[in-house]
């Protein structure tokens, strides 16, 4: 058996191109920055692997789960870089695996076939790729159908730029191989740069072998500008459906739903149009999500309606066979089982007890502009439509508060309160200020 892999994870790069103040691979898809992508996918593909993170000098910040950094002061190459991590890779047993933190869509079952070929002969197993537009990429030079170097465009000839089998950056070294090679590198090439890919002519050039592993384009899309982070977002998201649907969930419109990089469905689930699933959400079987509903941070338990047009923010939890209806923002808030929240509300810092009723318009009033507040309402409690829960209040079981309430204190179980001042009626008085004024019935 060989030793665990070493992974070593490039992300020294300043990502210029991306015009931000946030370092390159700490961009978001998903919800999840493309470094995290990258380190879920090593612990998918390799659990437990001693990581390395090789960063920029002003990147202290950026970290990689368990991952010991590495800072590249000068940028002088791939292979460069590699090699800040020496101590690392000398402590290395078995393989060796290098990514690029800005390449995050790579898949844990290649990272595998890498690491599996390199366990079989090949000093270096290289992932690449068939390039619709070659441009820019190293290209695999082969002879006989074996690899025998990786020439970079400024380096290439004409004939070698026609190949469109490019090199991904992604690659494995075979036990033992990997610091020998990185040490004999040298930068006479047009960019005057260390590069990791002439790992390859070297090997070969000792008699050892090099393999090529294929993986589809999608995976290998680099991140360097911000087009090219909404394509990495669109293919993730394309994914991200098809999983859903494979799963036992019904997209209705699978284009117009978006996903974060945890979002759990169960089977049976229904997601209507234009949902966006912030991180943090379980949606348990059978439950709907109607459209334009936005969720973050909630559980939604078995048979719940939820939407259309809701708002689930962090904290929501949604018991089974609850409703919760259009234009209503639940919040840290927990609703039991059965109960509804039809229309218009906020409930934020709050339980709303098994098979209760919370009326259109409802508020609870959980800040008051120091601190935030608890609401408890109790099981089969009615809350009329247009009260104002004054927090912290306690609605008992089965209660009932008449619509239009200020609600200040605790109301009893089985309790009928009405906080809101007497209705008061004049006769004919309408009669007599429309006709003071001229005016006809109804305005
Ligand atoms: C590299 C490969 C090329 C491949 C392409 C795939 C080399 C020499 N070339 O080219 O064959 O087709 O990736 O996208 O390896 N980095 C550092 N320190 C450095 C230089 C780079 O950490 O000194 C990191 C970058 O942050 C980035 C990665 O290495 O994550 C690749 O560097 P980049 O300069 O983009 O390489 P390419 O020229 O695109
Ligand atoms: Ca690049």
């Amino acid at each position: 058996m060989t030793a665990s892999p070493t992974v070593l994870i490039l992300a020294a790069g300043e990502g210029t191109r991306m015009k931000s103040r946030l370092p390159k691979v700490l961009h978001p898809i998903a919800g999840l920055s493309m470094l995290g992508h990258v380190a879920a996918t090593v612990e998918a593909a390799v659990a437990g692997a001693a990581t390395g993170l090789v960063i920029g000098p002003h990147m202290e910040g950026v970290t990689a789960g368990a991952a010991r950094s590495f800072v590249q002061k000068d940028r002088l190459g791939t292979a460069h870089a590699v090699l800040q991590a020496r101590p690392l890779l000398e402590a290395a047993e078995g393989p060796i695996l290098v990514l690029y933190g800005d390449t995050p869509l790579i898949r844990p079952e290649t990272l595998r076939r890498l690491v599996s070929a390199v366990t079989q002969g090949p000093a270096i197993a290289v992932l690449g790729f068939r390039a619709a537009d070659p441009t820019g990429y190293g290209r695999l030079l082969t002879r006989d159908g074996q690899l025998t170097a990786i020439r970079e465009e400024r380096d290439a000839t004409d004939e070698e730029r026609r190949i469109d089998l490019c090199n991904s950056g992604v690659m494995a070294f075979a036990p033992g191989k990997a610091l020998g090679l990185l040490d004999r590198i040298r930068n006479d090439n047009a960019k005057g740069e260390f590069y990791l890919t002439d790992a390859v002519a070297l090997a070969v050039a000792d008699g050892e072998s090099a393999a090529i592993i294929e993986c589809g384009e999608d995976e290998v899309l680099g991140v360097n500008t911000r087009a090219q982070l909404a394509e990495a977002e669109a293919e993730f998201q394309a994914r991200a459906r098809r999983a859903a649907m494979e799963e036992g969930a019904t997209l209705v419109a699978p284009d117009t739903v978006f996903f974060s990089h945890d979002t759990k469905l169960g089977r049976d689930v229904v997601v209507e149009p234009n949902v966006v699933f912030a991180p943090g959400v379980v949606v348990e079987d059978g439950a709907t999500i109607r459209a334009f509903s936005h969720l973050e941070g909630a559980h939604v338990s078995s048979g719940a309606t939820v939407g259309p047009y809701a708002r689930l923010r962090p904290g929501a939890r949604i018991g089974e066979s609850v409703h919760i209806g259009n234009f209503v923002e639940i919040k840290a808030a927990t609703i039991e089982r059965g109960a509804k929240v039809n229309h218009l509300s906020y409930v934020g810092d709050a339980r709303v007890g098994e098979g209760a009723n919370v009326g259109a318009g409802t508020i609870t009033c959980n800040y008051d502009g120091f601190s935030k507040h608890v609401t408890d309402i109790g099981a089969g409690a009615f809350i009329g439509s247009n009260s104002a829960l004054v927090a912290p209040v306690k609605i008992g079981d089965g209660a009932y508060v008449g619509s239009g309430s200020v609600i200040t204190e605790d109301v009893a179980t089985d309790a009928l309160a009405i906080g809101r001042g007497r209705q008061v009626a004049k006769a004919g008085r309408a009669r007599e200020l429309r006709e003071a004024l001229g005016k006809k019935k109804g305005g």
